[in-house]
């Protein structure tokens, strides 16, 4: 599916193949304590400074949907379902990744998918035969922290060696290939981390249209020094003799670099030719086949199971504002028309005009049942005069449920039962690696005390978002016809405006707040920045301070705006903005929201500071 993110999802890439973070990788490979400390700096991943899992407590580790994700499995008694694998897509050809624990290996499929292959993530280990059973049609070996000689490094099934299904092995995966098969792998003299030069010295099909030296991404310290029998090298660089390698009779492709770094420029057409050309996958994974097939699947599904039980099959879809939801629900529509009801909890702490995008798209625009329930004096009621941030979430949590099943009740009372609910679910928290919290998990433990629905009440989960990555569901978005508004919005946290005023939660300071807000989204839109941003915001602090407006003495608000980049929000840095932007900014707000006569730029890094201030 081509993305027509590409270039932000490249320029994100850009961070996460940092020389940090890949030589973080590569110094495993080099010797046992090397691996050890990877070992330990992959755990520490996600935490504190204080050592705590950074998203501990209420927060979450993805925004958008997640949140209220959490809630409803919690009010409707589903349990999270086990993501430990996902069915493949019914139709199209697929190229299995085996994950051999390289924090590339989720890229090179999200590569693979940008030449419109449908690509997973499956355990190392995976046997041959249920690749096959897959339709695999190619497999590609990740790179990873080991070394080949670790006792108890991890290894595929002999099988995948026999010739039926071509393999390319990344760097530990070609060594892997190497070693398995009868060559040798050791320590290299000279380690290579980062930009090297290789030279090609064969044609093997791998490098096709390409130039003789290509500057590449390496990340190893060990290198293969002896080829098995039946390969033969095909490319080299100054310190690795085999940087390439293969055995055309059984299909074997290694190569020591990495080509799913945006660092090594022409690493794409290395992974085509692979697929597309060498193993044959047909790019038939594009956004429309993906609709067509989804949508198939859904409304069988949902036929089937009323056929079955004499129900209407009611499907139910909570709406947040954020992409996730929006593009379930609308693929759902398309598979169950009126049948889908949508539920959006208006709790007040939305940002500006947030309610009018949400009716706009889906009640005009795409036409579909959308029930707007107004919570905003519930929520704000109950969160009078609460000031502590832990505090705030539960309530706002534990609110959201009760308004959710009275909803659902009244839903149910018209339409005798509810068969289905729609979530969210991303390819990213089915796959997600040992290495990260389960975000539903965690806050289940957040919520579980509070009240389900009435027993009764048994909802099948449809997750059709399940195989996406994040870009790809913007994509299928668009092709759905969601505005890019929707699409392409920055994230934004379930307790929404009430964790970024400080102190107590007032129907004012909201109002202060939402427009602060709203100048902030809006200059940082103007100047072109919105989508490199993780996220651009306000917050309303407690302190107040003296200015001079005209010519009298003021004692009002300070709002600090915060704006970060991020690949995924466990780690963020500050944004630089032009000093011309926050100018606009800073004198916008203090001219236009009254009851503001300060404004300041938040400077911290996450960690130690969080992205939200509470
Ligand atoms: P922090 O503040 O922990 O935020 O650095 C990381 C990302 O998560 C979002 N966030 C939340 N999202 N409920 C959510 O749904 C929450 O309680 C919550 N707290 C933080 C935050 O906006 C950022 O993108």
């Amino acid at each position: 599916m081509a993305t027509t993110a590409g270039s932000e999802a490249d320029s994100t890439d850009e961070h996460s193949a940092a020389p940090g973070g890949a030589a973080g990788e590569a110094a495993g490979t080099t010797a046992a304590g090397t691996a050890a400390g990877s070992a330990a700096s992959l755990r520490e991943r996600g935490k504190t400074v204080h050592g705590e899992p950074a998203n501990a407590g209420h927060r979450v580790l993805a925004p958008d949907d997640a949140e209220v994700e959490a809630y409803l499995e919690t009010a409707l008694h589903v349990p999270t379902p086990s993501r430990d694998r996902a069915e493949p897509p019914a139709e199209p050809d697929t190229v299995a990744v085996l994950d051999f624990g390289s924090q590339f290996a989720q890229l090179i499929a999200r590569r693979v998918r940008e030449l419109n292959v449908y690509s997973e993530l499956l355990p190392h280990d995976t046997p041959l035969a249920e690749l096959e059973r897959r339709g695999a049609k190619a497999i590609i070996l990740s790179g990873g922290p080991n070394s080949v000689y670790d006792v108890g490094a991890p290894r595929p099934d002999p099988a995948i060696w026999s010739g039926r299904i071509p393999v390319l092995g990344i760097c530990y995966g070609a060594q892997l290939m190497a070693r398995e098969l009868g060559g040798d792998v050791l320590p290299a003299d000279r380690r290579e981390y980062g930009p090297a030069t290789v030279t090609i010295t064969a044609d093997d099909g791998l490098f096709d249209g390409l130039d003789r030296d290509q500057p590449v991404w390496m990340s190893h310290g060990d290198s293969i020094t002896r080829l098995p029998e039946g390969f033969r090298p095909t490319a080299q660089t100054d310190s690795t003799p085999f940087a390439g390698l293969v055995d055309e009779r059984r299909r074997l492709y290694g190569i020591q670099f990495h080509p799913e770094v945006v660092h090594t420029p022409r690493g794409r057409d290395v992974l085509r030719n692979f697929v597309v050309s060498i193993a044959g996958a047909r790019p038939n994974w594009t956004a429309a086949n993906f609709i067509d097939t989804t949508v198939a699947e859904i409304r069988t599904r949902v036929d089937a199971h009323a056929a079955a039980t004499g129900s209407e099959g009611a499907v139910i879809c909570a709406l947040s504002g954020g992409v996730d939801s929006a593009v379930a629900a609308a693929l759902v529509h398309r598979a169950v028309g009126d049948r889908l009801t949508c539920i959006y909890v208006d709790h007040g702490l939305m940002r500006k005009k947030e309610s009018e995008l949400l009716r706009a798209t889906f009640e005009q625009n795409l036409g579909m049942r959308l029930l707007m329930v107004d919570a905003r004096e519930r929520f704000l009621r109950r969160l009078a005069g609460v000031e502590d941030p832990e505090q705030k979430r539960r309530i706002i949590g534990d609110e959201f449920i009760r308004v959710f099943e009275e909803e659902a009740a009244r839903i149910t009372s018209v339409a005798g039962r509810i068969d289905f609910l729609t979530q969210g679910t991303l390819y990213p928290d089915v796959i997600e690696s040992a290495t990260s919290e389960t975000k539903a998990a965690q806050k289940i433990k957040t919520h579980h005390n509070v009240g389900g629905l009435p027993a009764d009440l048994r909802f099948q989960l449809i997750e059709p978002l399940r195989y996406l990555f994040k870009d790809e569901v913007r994509t299928v978005g668009l092709e759905l016809g969601l505005p890019e508004a929707m699409v392409f919005r920055q994230p934004f946290p379930g307790p929404g405006l009430a964790i970024r005023i400080i102190g107590e939660v007032t129907a004012e300071r909201l109002d202060t707040l939402r427009d602060a807000d709203w100048i902030v989204i809006d200059e940082i839109k103007a100047s072109g920045l919105y989508r490199k941003l993780w996220q651009s915001f306000a917050i309303l602090t407690p302190v107040r301070s003296v200015g001079v407006m005209g010519d009298g003495r003021t004692y009002a608000n300070v709002v600090a705006i915060r704006s970060v980049t991020s690949e995924d929000g466990m780690t963020a840095d500050w944004a630089k903005l032009p000093y011309d932007v926050l100018g606009r900014i800073s004198s916008r707000i203090v001219n236009e929201v009254p009851g503001v006569n300060r404004v300041v730029y938040d400077i911290s890094s996450k960690p130690p500071a969080t992205i939200e201030w509470e």
